[in-house]
């Protein structure tokens, strides 16, 4: 048997992992055992356990609570604990998503004891080391020994900071092979779209029509954090839904909803709040957030996460950041990058919605590449 430690944390780790967890069970029960460690990053029942019942992933044989603390406290605590379990569990590989805290503590703690570090989502940047993602997700790609980029751009920018594309078996830390294998984020929405069709209630509990709301989530710290930011993405959300009578539905992050009174000016956080056309919600489960961005008019979203979502439904995006790790989505104009600037926001609004015949060609994969990694892990296990 291949023994796999996978590490989960934050929201969107759980969500990814579950494409490999169910590889494997539906796939290769009999030939790998995945042994999960959550480090408790997110906690409450809305950003963690809605997403293990709903998408059926196994629980987590380890549960470190580490909860809610400053960067080097939280990720400090989580390398305590990991190190602790990969030395009792002696896993074959330790594999790790995306670019969180969570994700920083394991590829520290896996290299560190020669455990194979396995990065799902790498490549990806921003080219801006003000985000502490950025450092979590080059740090974790230049310890790995097997590196899975969902996008072109991802693999493009590893072969630029020196990975060598044709690398031979075995791969070590010193000698890694990089992949493009499209998105494990995209086999979920294939696969749970249906069932999202089939359970979700939310439309109806939202009283939104189809084709007749803008989605809007919003959580980055360099948002959250800095009031003039934040005022500026909620006036624009303030006008948007005024100037074109539009409901737009804000499923916030905890982040977001603990900060909002204190960062926004008083009248414009009692305009928000009191507005006919915003309804500011606790956070959805996957079912309930596939279904709300399936039939939005447009998305509007600081998330990594979400705005590939988007472009798997085919909507418009406005990304509310100076940049994105999606190249391909604003190349193909399906996406704005505005900024938290009410100007560009607005403008994008007016642009998108006004595009005509947007195109969505594939650029995530085929909704196979959890198959495509554990075929790979298996044929070059070390
Ligand atoms: C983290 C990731 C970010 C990712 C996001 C996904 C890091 C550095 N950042 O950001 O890349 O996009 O998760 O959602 O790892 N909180 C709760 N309940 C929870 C979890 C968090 O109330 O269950 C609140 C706490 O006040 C906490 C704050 O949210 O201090 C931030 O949580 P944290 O996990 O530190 O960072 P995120 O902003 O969630
Ligand atoms: N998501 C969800 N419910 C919500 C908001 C987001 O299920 O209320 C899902 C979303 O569909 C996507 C993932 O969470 O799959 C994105 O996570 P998040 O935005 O927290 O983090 P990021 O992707 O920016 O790291």
């Amino acid at each position: 048997m291949l023994k796999l430690l996978t590490i989960i944390g934050a929201r969107p780790q759980i969500i990814k992992a579950a494409a490999l967890s169910r590889a494997i069970r539906d796939h290769f029960a009999d030939t790998i055992n995945e042994v999960i460690l959550h480090t408790g990053q997110h906690y409450d029942n809305n950003m963690s356990r809605v997403f293990f019942k709903e998408m059926e992933i196994p629980e987590p044989d380890y549960n470190l609570h580490v909860g809610s603390d400053s960067h080097g406290k939280q990720t400090a605590q989580m390398i305590i604990g990991i190190e602790d379990i990969l030395l009792k569990e002696k896993p074959d590989y330790l594999i790790l998503y995306g670019d969180t805290n969570s994700t920083l503590a394991g590829a520290v703690a896996g290299a560190k004891l020669h455990v194979p570090v396995v990065h799902i989502e790498a490549g990806l940047r921003s080219h801006n080391k003000n985000m502490p993602e950025e450092i979590n997700r080059i740090t974790c790609d230049h310890v790995s020994t097997l590196l899975f980029s969902p996008t072109k751009t991802g693999y493009n920018n590893l072969i630029s900071e020196g990975f060598n594309k044709d690398t031979k078996s075995p791969f070590t830390i010193d000698n890694p092979r990089i992949y493009h294998c499209g998105d494990v984020m995209f086999d979920n929405t294939m696969f749970f779209s249906g069932k999202a069709e089939k359970r979700s209630k939310i439309l109806r509990i939202l009283h939104v029509k189809p084709l007749n709301y803008v989605l809007c989530t919003i959580h980055r710290d360099n948002n959250t954090d800095d009031p003039v930011r934040l005022n500026a993405l909620f006036n624009s959300i303030y006008n948007i839904a005024g100037e074109h009578d539009i409901p737009i539905i804000l499923p916030l992050h905890p982040r977001t909803t603990k900060i909002l009174r204190q960062n926004l000016s008083g009248k414009l956080y009692d305009s928000i709040i009191n507005h006919p056309n915003i309804n500011i919600i606790k956070p959805v489960s996957f079912l309930d957030m596939i279904i709300l961005e399936k039939n939005s008019s447009l998305i509007m979203t600081d998330s990594g996460g979400v705005q590939k979502e988007a472009y798997f439904f085919q909507k418009p995006c406005i990304i509310l950041r100076s940049e994105t790790e999606w190249k391909e989505i604003v190349e193909n104009r399906t996406a704005i990058v505005a900024d938290a600037n009410k100007k560009n926001i607005t403008g994008a609004y007016k642009e998108l919605t006004n595009r005509k015949n947007l195109h969505f060609p594939p650029i995530f994969g085929d909704g196979n590449a959890a198959m495509f990694i554990c075929k790979e892990l298996i044929r070059n296990r070390i």
